[in-house]
């Protein structure tokens, strides 16, 4: 397997060696054809010396450079010294063996030009390997941002792209054919861990649906007895099937109060199950908004004159409003939040349900309480089933923590949001929005008011 580590390391490796060659070789070219030129224009200086030299005048300072340079080193020296440098220079095998070398080292050229040459021959060599030398870290450099770009960075950002799609539930998406290398290695992962998570999803699934199945049997089941012990409850607080005394009428009412609240408990438990498995289903109609929340509001008089609490309803768009809806699950979602405000509020004071139309369209119903509030930490929580945020704090405060989480799903099965702002000591307003809904002529809400 060439790794990419490999890959890259060999490569630059490769790169530095071959600089390094092509360098030294370009510097001992350049080395030479220094001392060919010293050679040269030494010869050269002497020549002209010997050409501008004034016989008549009999410059001293020039006879003497003449001298010198003649017993320094003779013609005949240089020359041969030239010329073991051309010897040396064609020892390197560089095919440059030249005709004028030959005739050079018969006598026939003039060493002058030989030599001249033979620089010009270094001089393009030691050029030849030093632009060679410059060019390979470039090469390796566009190599790099090459790799870089099509071997590593378009395969990382492809990974980080699926595990982006992974993380919004699309888990069947698998690399088909991973390299031999590390990027390789991530996508079979990759490939491993989704295959695991979709087999979990799988076992939860259908543990889930197992679940919700045996709830809403057992809550069926349970909801039958219960009706018969309400109705036996209901003829013996009515006193029809006989007289009782004062005591068991009191504990049969306890009993009737209890079996009520069993009742809702099942219910909201068959709802959820609904809910969990998907087989919910909304009979949605066009619905007058004005009379659902003033009927919800109404049913919740007893309760709210028991707490001592005034509802209050504020319908700034009147009679004529129309909303696309299961009326009786609405009416369970503003029947739970109006409870909820009932349940939380000090004595005397009011609960305000109330209908805003947003700027961007829906239709938000809002319900505001006067009660103690609920902190920003737990108003993220009481959205989930079987999660309340404080204990109790008076007799009416009872629950078991499924309203919100069933108020909330209901409400996005008709596409709105649910959610509440609040300030600890300051109160609550839980709201929801609706997105369907249109304001009907006065002819049209007669019909379906006669209807
Ligand atoms: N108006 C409110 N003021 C303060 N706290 C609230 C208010 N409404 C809800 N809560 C908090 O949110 C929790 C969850 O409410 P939810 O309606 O889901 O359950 P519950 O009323 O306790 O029980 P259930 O509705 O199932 O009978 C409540 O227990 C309470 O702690
Ligand atoms: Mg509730």
């Amino acid at each position: 397997m060439k790794t990419i580590k490999a890959t890259i390391n060999s490569v630059i490796f490769a790169l530095l060696l071959g600089t390094l060659g092509l360098s030294y070789l370009a510097f001992q070219d350049y080395q030479i054809t220094e001392t060919m030129q010293n050679q040269i224009s030494q010869s050269l200086s002497v020549r002209d010396l010997v050409k501008e030299l004034n016989p008549a005048k009999k410059d001293p300072t020039a006879v003497k450079k003449l001298r010198e340079f003649k017993n320094d080193l003779s013609d005949s020296e240089r020359r041969h010294r030239v010329s073991n440098m051309i010897q040396a220079y064609n020892g390197h095998n560089r095919n440059l063996y030249d005709t004028r070398v030959k005739e050079f080292e018969k006598g026939e050229q003039d060493f002058f030009i030989v030599a001249q040459w033979t620089i010009k021959k270094f001089k393009n060599s030691a050029h030849f390997y030093a632009v060679l030398a410059m060019s390979f870290p470039l090469l390796g450099l566009f190599w790099l941002f090459y790799f870089f770009n099509y071997g590593l960075l378009n395969p990382l950002q492809g990974l980080s792209q699926r595990m982006m799609e992974f993380l919004t539930d699309q888990y069947t998406f698998r690399f088909s054919s991973p390299a031999n290398n590390e990027i390789g290695n991530l996508e079979r992962t990759f490939n491993a861990l989704a295959q695991k998570v979709l087999n979990n999803i799988d076992e939860l699934q259908s543990l889930d649906r197992a679940k919700s199945e045996f709830v809403s049997i057992a809550s069926h089941e349970l909801r039958t007895p219960l009706t018969s012990i309400k109705g036996s409850l209901g003829l013996l607080s009515s006193q029809i099937v006989g007289q009782i005394d004062e005591p068991a009428q009191e504990m049969v009412l306890i009993a009737e109060q209890e079996t009520d609240r069993l009742v809702r408990l099942i219910n909201d438990m068959l709802d959820l199950a609904k809910i969990e498995s998907r087989s919910l289903t909304l009979e949605k109609n066009w619905v007058l908004l004005d009379s659902l929340l003033h009927k919800t509001a109404q049913g919740l008089h007893g309760f709210a004159s028991t707490a001592q609490v005034e509802i209050r309803v504020e319908n700034p768009l009147g009679e004529d409003c129309e909303v696309l809806m299961d009326s009786d699950r609405i009416q369970q979602v503003i029947t739970n939040l109006i409870s909820n405000a009932i349940k939380f509020s000090p004595p005397g004071s009011h609960v305000d349900l109330s209908v805003n139309q947003l700027l961007d369209g829906p239709l938000e119903i809002s319900i505001t309480d006067q009660g103690p509030g609920i902190s920003e930490e737990n108003q993220g929580l009481i959205f989930e089933k079987f999660r309340q945020a404080t204990g109790p704090s008076n007799h009416l405060v009872k629950g078991t923590g499924l309203g919100l989480a069933i108020s909330k799903a209901l409400i996005e099965e008709h596409e709105g949001l649910i959610g509440v702002r609040s300030q600890q000591g300051l109160g609550s307003t839980f709201y929801f929005t609706l997105p369907q809904w249109r304001k009907i002529s006065h002819q049209q809400q007669c019909q379906n008011e006669a209807a």
